[in-house]
Formats: structure tokens, sequence, C-alpha cells
């Protein structure tokens, strides 16, 4: 079983600005929820209960909201509006640490921070700005094929050839309707360089090896330490699989993206999605 998530959250968020400039990208809400939160929803679904997050300077908002709030939690009893209580509530029973990184110097060297908090298990990674349909158990079946290969699971996803140049991409053996053997990796390749269009999304189960490979690194693409670069160095030694996800993923962190996942999320909305069903007509009809 893994027990532990991971959750990098000290990036910079360049796309987002100047939203991004004094508060965390992965408190942008979806509704009424903030990116973050989703992601630790859907870890916790699969059982995990112990969350490292990677923070940075301006990050503190993301301690805050998973910690209680005694005054707002006093006002909302007062009140009587125990419905909220409840949302407010609803972590109580999950821990929570934070390392700073201390620099952003990437993806990988955020998941390096974490090396003495994860000792000798496997664990999970969620970048919360890929955002997973929450009706959907993408984590659910990375763990079973986990339990099947004992291997590193990587989250996969076919994205169109122009937009590769945006991801990591994968090489691989297809072994099953959704399961690759990886064979090679780059980062952000451009699109006459890339080997597939399979598409490193950001859900991840890693084994404590990784640390040794990201510890060796020097920076790659964009001047970062790259986890893709480790695990390329990793999948020479060890088999490395890639689950190919059946459901939606959106890209949140930039503005496109966040604006589909939001569309996407308010029509699925049993409270709202009638209401903005008719709202959205109306508009498409005024264009
Ligand atoms: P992104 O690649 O989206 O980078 O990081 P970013 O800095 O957040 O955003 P842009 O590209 O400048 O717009 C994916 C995840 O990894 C974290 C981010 O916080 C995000 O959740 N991250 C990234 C770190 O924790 N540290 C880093 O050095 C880089």
């Amino acid at each position: 079983m893994i027990k532990k998530a991971v959750l990098p959250v000290a990036g910079l968020g360049t796309r987002f600005l100047p939203a991004t400039k004094a508060s965390p990208k992965e408190m942008l809400p979806i509704l009424d929820k903030p990116l973050i939160q989703y992601a630790v929803e859907e870890a916790e679904r699969v059982g995990i209960k112990d969350f490292i997050f990677i923070t940075g300077k301006h990050k503190r908002a993301i301690e805050d909201h998973f910690d209680k709030a005694v005054e707002l939690e006093e006002r909302l009893i007062k009140a009587g509006k125990l419905d909220l209580l409840k949302k407010i509530n609803s972590f109580e029973h999950l821990n929570f640490a934070y390392i700073r990184q201390k620099e952003p110097k990437g993806l990988g060297d955020a998941i390096l921070c974490a090396k003495s908090f994860i000792a000798d298990e496997a664990f999970a990674v969620l970048l919360s700005d890929d955002v997973i349909d929450p009706n959907f158990s993408v984590l659910e079946k990375m763990m079973s094929l986990y339990e099947d290969k004992k291997a590193p699971i990587i989250a996969l996803e076919e994205v169109p050839p122009e937009e590769v140049s945006r991801y990591g991409i994968v090489a691989g053996k297809k072994i099953s309707d959704d399961c690759y053997l990886i064979e090679d990796m780059i980062e952000k390749p451009d699109k006459s360089k890339a080997p597939s269009n399979l598409a490193i999304i950001g859900r991840y189960l890693l084994t404590p090896s990784i640390f040794r490979y990201l510890e060796g690194l020097t920076p790659g693409k964009g001047g970062e330490i790259q986890l893709t670069d480790a695990l390329r160095e990793l999948l020479k030694e060890t088999p490395v699989y890639g689950y190919k996800i059946k459901c939606r993923r959106y890209d949140a962190g930039e503005k496109f993206g966040y604006l589909k996942t939001i569309i996407y999320f308010a029509l699925s909305d049993p409270e709202i999605s009638h209401d903005f069903r008719k709202f959205l007509k109306e508009q498409l009809s005024c264009i």
C-alpha cells in the first residue's frame, strides 16, 4: 500500500501572472474549492492520509487552508451553519507536513526535498494543476498496476501532436490496453523529435530509488532539475510503466485550461449546472 503523497507547490506559476504574484496558483478556485484540495481529496480516496507539501515563498495560504480555523468555526457554529462547518473541517483526520524548497529549481528538485520524509517506501506525487475528473479513479488504477509490477508507474495521456512540446513525452511498448513499458522519455521535445504523442501528466507512483537519480542531476530543459531526466536514468536500470488515462484531464495551470476546468465542473455540479447551462446557451446565442 502507498500511504504518502508528495504535493509540490513551490513553483512560480508564471503562466498565471499577475494572479500568482502574491498568491499560490494551487489556491486558484474551481467553483468553491482550490486546486490543491481536489488533489488532496483524490489521494484520500485511495487511502492516502499523509501529505508532504513542498512549498515556497508566498505559499502560506496553502498551510492555512488545511489548518484549523478556530474563529471561523466558532462563528459558523453560532450562526448554525453546520454544513459549512463540515466543509471546512474535512481534513481533520489527515496529516500534513510542509517542507520549503529553497528556490524553485524545478519539479525534480522539489521532489528531492521530500527524501528524508519518505525513507524507504513508495509514494505518490500529485501535481494539483493537472485536474483529473473526480468521477474516474486514475490513482486507484495506478495503485493496482503498482501492486502487480512493484515498479514506478507514471500517468500518460495522448495529446495532439502540436502540443507535445509542452510535456514530457515517452517512447514505450504497449503491453496491455492501458499499460506501457516505458523505454525512453524526453522533456518538452520539438514536435519533430517527439517519440510519440504520449505525454506524462501530473500523477506518479515512485519508489525511493528515484532520489539517487535526482541527486546526481544537473539542470536540464529550462535550467530546472527535471523529474523526467531522473526517470530517464532510472528506466535504464529498472522497469518503469505508464498508465494511459481514459478520462478527462485539465491543465488548470494556464488560462484556457483553467477556464475549461471551471466550465466542466460547473456543468457537472448538481447545484448550478441547470442555471449555468441556460446562461451559457444565452451567451452563445448572443455571439
Ligand atoms: P509547473 O511546471 O506548472 O511550474 O509545475 P510552475 O512554476 O508552477 O508554473 P509555470 O510553468 O511557471 O506557469 C508543476 C508543479 O510543480 C511545482 C509547482 O508548484 C506545480 O504544482 N513546482 C514546480 C515546485 O514545487 N517547484 C519547482 O521548482 C517547480
